[in-house]
């Protein structure tokens, strides 16, 4: 397809995620050469595009190149404005005249927005339902729970089919989440210890010590749960419990996580924590929403049995760091079985934030003359293998929509099981009480 014959429009180009994950990402493709020709910014505010520009470098802190800015167009357009979509159908006819290219349309904004954004451009012509090659680009959270994300869908699919949406979970992009199926299938020493008889418990963390700040306003509607868990660490939970993909083409994959997902339910025993920072309150008074939450999760599945799957994510917290953490089961050195000694328990750590990479606690004896065991440390950084510009999980995502790639995009399928997985946690942790922390707590990652 030449550079001419395709077009990206982003919905929601003056907001925190196309200022700082979308037009970093096109900074960086366009470094490679980017293969679409124009690239609509549509958003309320009255700028001509200099200005934008100006803008969404001053919020991105991103220097755009000279080859990139002259591919932007600013066209103002309030969602719910028939004729801005009029005038920006015409404008985009203008200048594709007769040829029928490739149409990404990027809905950086909220879940409110995503139907009535389809509808108006189906209406002008922009989106055909059922045309491949124009594509809708959906942010998380799809919803705000399963019975909302099935509203939207019935919706969208009056103006788009299932096969053109293409729902962003960005850490799917992720370096190491794209590892996880590498480290587990290929290789034995892992495969063959990847169940219950053999881990203890599962732990997938993503913390930070930010707060809301300046995203009050979605945050508030949204919560830890429906930011974080609902989304991103289920998908991460699916990945490390799936059973092996009959091949690895989007399907299959997709079909072998919504297997481990359908047996995943939160553990009677628990418990299901939520909190709210100290001084969250003082930005939106009154307010319930979580802020952070512990959620412990079982499987049905025999591979599974008597494995904890424990979820932890929160905002202001003692740390930032994303990782997956198993804990094998304790092994004593036991030779004749006359005498034991104590071995602490395997870990293994896939590390995704804030360094890439992979590491192995084993035992290993001290050494010297006496007989005695310590735990030592196999450790593998990923990033420092990486030269030049890193893959960011948007430009890997992007590039994907653009081939037509949905490998790492979640199916409505999966999205409804991971609803029911959230509200069912949600159901449990809010029949206990908010747990207010203080900023900096450590007690969420315990
Ligand atoms: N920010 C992140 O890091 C992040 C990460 C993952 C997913 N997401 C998801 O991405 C979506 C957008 O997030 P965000 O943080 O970028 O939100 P945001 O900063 O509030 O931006 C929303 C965008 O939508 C525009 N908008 C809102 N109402 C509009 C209307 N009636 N007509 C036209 N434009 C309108 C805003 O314009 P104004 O600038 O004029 O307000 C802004 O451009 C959300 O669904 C969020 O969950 C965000």
């Amino acid at each position: 397809m030449d550079k001419q014959e395709g077009l990206l429009c982003i919905f929601g180009a003056t907001g925190d995620l196309a200022a700082k994950k979308i037009f970093p990402a096109l900074q960086q493709w366009s470094d490679e050469s980017l293969p679409m020709g124009r690239i609509w910014c549509l958003g309320r505010r009255p700028l001509d595009t200099e200005q934008f520009i100006e803008f969404i470098e001053a919020k991105g802190d991103v220097q755009l190149s000279e080859s990139l800015r002259n591919q932007l167009t600013y066209h103002k357009l309030e969602f719910n404005d028939s004729d801005a979509y009029q005038a920006l159908a015409e404008r985009i006819h203008a200048e594709e005249g007769d040829r029928a290219g490739r149409r990404l349309f990027f809905l950086a904004v909220k879940p409110d927005a995503f139907v009535p954004i389809a509808k108006e451009l189906h209406r002008v012509a922009l989106l055909t339902r059922g045309h491949e090659e124009h594509r809708l680009v959906l942010e998380k959270p799809f919803g705000n729970s399963l019975h909302s994300a099935d509203a939207i869908q019935q919706q969208l699919l009056q103006w788009v089919s299932e096969e053109q949406l293409y729902r962003i979970d960005h850490y799917l992009g992720k370096e190491m989440i794209r590892n996880i199926l590498t480290i587990r299938f290929a290789n034995r020493i892992f495969s063959e210890s990847w169940h219950g008889g053999a881990i203890e418990r599962v732990e997938v963390t993503s913390v930070e010590t930010a707060g809301v700040e300046e995203r009050v306003d979605y945050y508030d509607q949204a919560g830890a749960l429906n930011d974080m868990v609902q989304s991103h660490l289920l998908q991460m939970v699916a990945l490390v419990a799936m059973a092996a993909p009959e091949d690895l083409a989007p399907e299959s994959l997709r079909r072998a996580k919504i297997d481990i997902l359908n047996t995943l339910r939160p553990d009677a025993q628990g418990p299901q924590v939520i909190g709210q920072y100290a001084g969250y309150s003082e930005q939106v008074p009154e307010s319930t929403t979580e802020t952070a939450i512990k959620a412990v999760l079982r499987s049905d599945s025999p591979q599974w049995a008597g494995t904890q799957f424990i979820i932890r994510t929160g905002k202001k917290l003692s740390e930032k760091r994303t990782e997956i953490r198993l804990s094998y089961r304790a092994m004593p050195l036991c030779v004749s079985c006359n005498q034991q000694i104590a071995a602490e328990p395997n870990q293994l750590v896939i590390e995704v934030f804030p360094q890439e990479g992979m590491h192995l606690q084993f035992n290993s004896k001290i050494p010297g003359y006496e007989y005695e065991i310590e735990q030592v440390l196999a450790d593998y950084c990923h990033s420092c293998r990486m030269i030049g510009n890193k893959p960011e999980a948007y430009v890997k995502l992007l590039k994907d929509v653009w081939k037509g790639d949905k490998t790492l995009f979640t199916s409505f399928e999966e999205l409804q099981v991971q609803w029911r997985i959230a509200d069912s946690i949600r159901l449990d942790a809010r029949k206990g009480e908010m747990v207010v922390y203080p900023a900096g707590s450590a007690d969420f990652l315990k």
